[in-house]
C-alpha cells in the first residue's frame, strides 16, 4: 500500500492535510516534524513527504526543523506554507518577512508551467496566511508561481522532485487545491489509490484474530459513535472473548442507550453487560451546580462503574478503546505503538492491571470510522450520529442535575432533533440540541398563569468544531419545535434559540 507522510510542522490544517490524501484513497500519516528521526522516515518506505504549515519563523531557534538529509532520500516533498519556507531554508535559501506585511486571506494566485499545477489555469485564487516568505531561492529551484504580493509563491526542484507552496492547497479557499494535491500523490510520488475500507477491516479482522488467541478483552462502550465501532470490529475478529461495558450514566439522550444496545447487542450480537447506574450518578452529581465539577465527578464515577464491572467479569487481559487518529494526534502520540497508556475512556487510572490497549481505530478518521462502522452493518442512522459530548446531557443542563430536569430536557430535545431532522433541514448542522437554562419565566395557558423553565434550542455548522457558526435554520422550523415543546412537555414555557457563534462562545453551554 503506498503511503504519504505528513510531517507536521504545528500548523492548524495538517490533520486536514491527510484527510485530504486519505480522500483519494491513498494512506496518509501524521507524524511530528522536529522530532521524527530520520531513520524511521527512511524505514517507513513512503513514496512522498508533506511539510505542513506552522506558527513559526524558520530562523526562530526554537521553530521545529526537520534533518536536512530527509532532501536527499530521493523522495519527492511538497512543502506547504512554512514547510515552504522550511524546504527553502534546509536547501539554503534565504527567508525574509513578506515586504507589503502579512498576507492572508483569499488570494490572486499566477501560476508557471509545472508538473505540479497540472491543470491548474494560469490565473486563479488561494489561501494566503503568512508572514515571511522566500526572498532567495536555493541552488537548482525556480519559481513556478506568483502573486502580487509574492513573488515566490511556489517553487520546484524538479531534478530532486522537491516542491514548495506558500499558499495552502489543503483548504477549499485554495480554488485548484485538490488539484495540486493530487498532481503531488499520483503524478510526482506515483502513488495508487489503495486505501480502501474493506481492506483495513479485513486486515484488522484478521491480526486480532492471531494476536488475540485465547485473550479475553474488555471494551467499554460508551455508547458514541467511535467505541461502537471498534466494539463490533473486535467483535468481529474475537466473538464472546469481547466483553463491552456500558456504562449507562443516565446522562444520554432519548432512547439512545436501547437503541445502542439493540443495534449491536442483538443482530450483531456484541456481549454487552449494560450498567444502569444513573442513580449512583445522580446521586454523586447532587447538589453541584459547576460545570467543570460536574465532569470530573462524572469521569471519577464512570472509572468506579467500571472497575466494579472489570472485577465481576474477572480475567481479562486486554483494554480496548474507541480512540481515533485526531486523539493520537492531538495528545502528540503519533507514533504508532499498538499499546499505550490509557487516554480515552473517561480518563481511566494507569494502575488498573492490563496487559495491554487495544485501539483498532486509532489509524482512522471520523469519516473513516463512520463508513467502517456502515461496512460492518451497524444502522446507519447510529453510525452517522452527531457527536455527543462524553458528560451527556449533565453539561446541558445549567445548575444542578435532577430527574426532573433530566426528563425535561430530554422531551425537548427529542422534539427539537425530530423537528430539523424532518424535511431535511438538519444536513448542514454540524450538531443541534437542547439545553435546560436555570431560568424560569411565566407564561400563560389556557387562562391560567404558568411558571415554567427556558429551554435554548443550539444549531451550529462547522467541521472542525474548533470554530462554528449558528445555524440559519428556517423560521418555521423553530416555530413547530417551540410551539410542540411547549405545549407536550409541562414545565416549559418558553424557548429561546442561541444565536452565538464559536468563537465568543462554546457549542455546549457548559
Ligand atoms: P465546545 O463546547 O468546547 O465543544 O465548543 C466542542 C465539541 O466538543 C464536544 N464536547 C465534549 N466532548 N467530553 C466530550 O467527549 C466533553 O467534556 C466535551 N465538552 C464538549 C462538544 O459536544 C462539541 O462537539
Amino acid at each position: 500500500m503506498d503511503k504519504i507522510l505528513v510531517l507536521d510542522f504545528g500548523g492548524q490544517y495538517n490533520l486536514l492535510i491527510a484527510r485530504r490524501v486519505r480522500a483519494m484513497h491513498v494512506y496518509a500519516e501524521i507524524l511530528p516534524g522536529g522530532t521524527t528521526p530520520i531513520e524511521k522516515i527512511k524505514e517507513g518506505g513512503y513514496r512522498g513527504v508533506i511539510f505542513t504549515g506552522g506558527p513559526n519563523s524558520v530562523y526562530d531557534p526554537a521553530s521545529p526543523h526537520c534533518d536536512p538529509a530527509i532532501l536527499s532520500l530521493g523522495i519527492p516533498i511538497l512543502g506547504i506554507c512554512y514547510g515552504h519556507q522550511l524546504l527553502a531554508y534546509l536547501a539554503g535559501g534565504r527567508i525574509s518577512p513578506a515586504g507589503g506585511g502579512s498576507e492572508y486571506g483569499k488570494t490572486d494566485l499566477y501560476v508557471d508551467d509545472s508538473e505540479l499545477f497540472d491543470g491548474v489555469p494560469e490565473a486563479s485564487s488561494c489561501f494566503m496566511s503568512h508572514t515571511d516568505q522566500v526572498v532567495g531561492l536555493p541552488d537548482g529551484f525556480m519559481t513556478i508561481a506568483h502573486t502580487d504580493n509574492c513573488p515566490c509563491a511556489a517553487m520546484c526542484d524538479g531534478r530532486r522532485e522537491l516542491y514548495g507552496v506558500q499558499f495552502h492547497p489543503e483548504v477549499t479557499h485554495t480554488a485548484y487545491g485538490g488539484t495540486i494535491l493530487r498532481n503531488f500523490v499520483f503524478n510526482i510520488c506515483g502513488c495508487h489509490a489503495g486505501w480502501v475500507m474493506d481492506d483495513f477491516i479485513e486486515s484488522s479482522v484478521d491480526r486480532y484474530r492471531r494476536e488475540l488467541v485465547g485473550k479475553r478483552v474488555l471494551l467499554a462502550l460508551s455508547g458514541g459513535v467511535d467505541s461502537s465501532v471498534a466494539a463490533v470490529l473486535l467483535h468481529r475478529a474475537i466473538g464472546n472473548r469481547l466483553f463491552c461495558v456500558f456504562v449507562d450514566h443516565g446522562l444520554l439522550r432519548k432512547d439512545e442507550g436501547d437503541r445502542v444496545q439493540r443495534a449491536l447487542g442483538g443482530k450483531l450480537g456484541v456481549n454487552i453487560f449494560r450498567v444502569n447506574a444513573e442513580e449512583r450518578f445522580l446521586d454523586k452529581l447532587k447538589g453541584v451546580d459547576e460545570p467543570e465539577k460536574k465532569r470530573k465527578i462524572i469521569g471519577e464515577e464512570f472509572v468506579r462503574v467500571f472497575e466494579d464491572e472489570k472485577r465481576k467479569i474477572g480475567n481479562v487481559e486486554y483494554l480496548a478503546q474507541g480512540t481515533i487518529y485526531p486523539d493520537v494526534v492531538e495528545s502528540g502520540k503519533g507514533d504508532s505503538a499498538t499499546i499505550k497508556s490509557h487516554h480515552n475512556v473517561g480518563g481511566l487510572p494507569k494502575d488498573m492491571e492490563f496487559e495491554g490497549v487495544i485501539e483498532p481505530l486509532r489509524d482512522l478518521f471520523k469519516d473513516e470510522v463512520r463508513e467502517v462502522g456502515e461496512k460492518l452493518g451497524i444502522p446507519r442512522d447510529l453510525v452517522r450520529r452527531q457527536p455527543f459530548p462524553g458528560p451527556g446531557l449533565a453539561v446541558r443542563i445549567i445548575g444542578e442535575i435532577t430527574k426532573e430536569k433530566l426528563e425535561l430536557l430530554r422531551e425537548a430535545d427529542a422534539i427539537f432533533r425530530e423537528e430539523l431532522d424532518r424535511e431535511g433541514h438538519s444536513a448542514g448542522c454540524a450538531q443541534y440540541f437542547a439545553v435546560l437554562t436555570d431560568t424560569r419565566s411565566v407564561g400563560v395557558m389556557g387562562d391560567a398563569r404558568t411558571y415554567g423553565y427556558t429551554v435554548a434550542l443550539r444549531a451550529v455548522e462547522t467541521d472542525d468544531f474548533m470554530t462554528a457558526a449558528w445555524a440559519r435554520i428556517p423560521y418555521d422550523v423553530l416555530e413547530r419545535a417551540s410551539s410542540r415543546i411547549t405545549n407536550e412537555i409541562k414545565g416549559i414555557t418558553r424557548v429561546v434559540y442561541d444565536i452565538t457563534s464559536k468563537p465568543p462562545a462554546t457549542v455546549e453551554w457548559e
